[in-house]
């Protein structure tokens, strides 16, 4: 089994799917444990109502963003994880954490990437006259929300809609492509390989698999 490792901030819900595919056998693996930034995060209680130990860091404890990373670092490590997952972790990590964990690190953000990097993406496409919006699921790497994308989905963009419908249309759809993509590593299919994805042993495009 898969030791899988996730890192959350908020509410949760990519980690309660994955923790359900976990539970129901489609994701060889087991999450071993959840680790937050904030001590408030409603994904700790996610975590502790499926039994997965939790651990919080939290910023202030720290004078530098160095320290918080060799610290987070450490507790990583702790857990011995064969697979990292960024669920809605919303800070900038170091480089030295993420080539420690480069290949076997992956992060959802809320954008077809590379369209979209940072924040407040659900406004911003609506703001630009985008017909269409959706998430991705990419290795982590050096760059912020730039390592190569492994799957996207696409959900329309309809007149009139606000950012949080917008938001919960994409987050509907992260919930499917993030345990799947979860299970393709944990069945060994995934790999990243000089800065681009594998799956099954094939190169996928670059906007990541079966996008058109
Ligand atoms: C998700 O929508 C994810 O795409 C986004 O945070 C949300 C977390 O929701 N991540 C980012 O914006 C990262 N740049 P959740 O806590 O309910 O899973």
């Amino acid at each position: 089994m898969m030791r899988i490792l996730v890192l959350i901030s908020g509410s949760g819900s990519n980690l309660q799917a994955i923790l359900d595919h976990c539970a129901s056998g489609k994701i060889a693996g087991e999450v071993v444990g959840v680790i937050s930034n904030k001590a408030d995060a409603y994904g700790l209680v996610r975590a502790k109502e499926a039994g997965v130990a939790t651990s919080i860091l939290a910023q202030q404890q720290f004078a530098s963003r160095e320290e918080y990373d060799a610290a987070l670092l450490a507790l990583m490590a702790d857990y011995q994880p064969d697979l990292v997952v960024l669920a809605g972790f919303m800070r900038i990590l170091s480089g030295d954490l993420v080539r420690h964990f480069a290949g076997r690190m992956i992060n959802i953000h809320p954008s077809l990437l590379p369209k979209y990097q940072g924040l407040h993406t659900h406004q911003r496409a609506i703001d630009d006259g985008e017909r269409e919006h959706g998430a991705s699921v990419h290795f982590v790497t050096e760059e912020l929300d730039g390592g190569p994308v492994i799957l996207q989905a696409r959900v329309p963009i309809f007149e009139g809609d606000t950012a949080d419908e917008v938001a919960a249309r994409v987050q509907a759809q992260e919930h499917s492509i993030y345990p799947l993509v979860v299970r393709w590593f944990c069945e060994g299919r995934l790999q990243m390989v000089d800065g681009a994805v594998q799956l099954d042993g094939t190169l996928l495009d670059p906007a990541g698999y079966a996008c058109e």
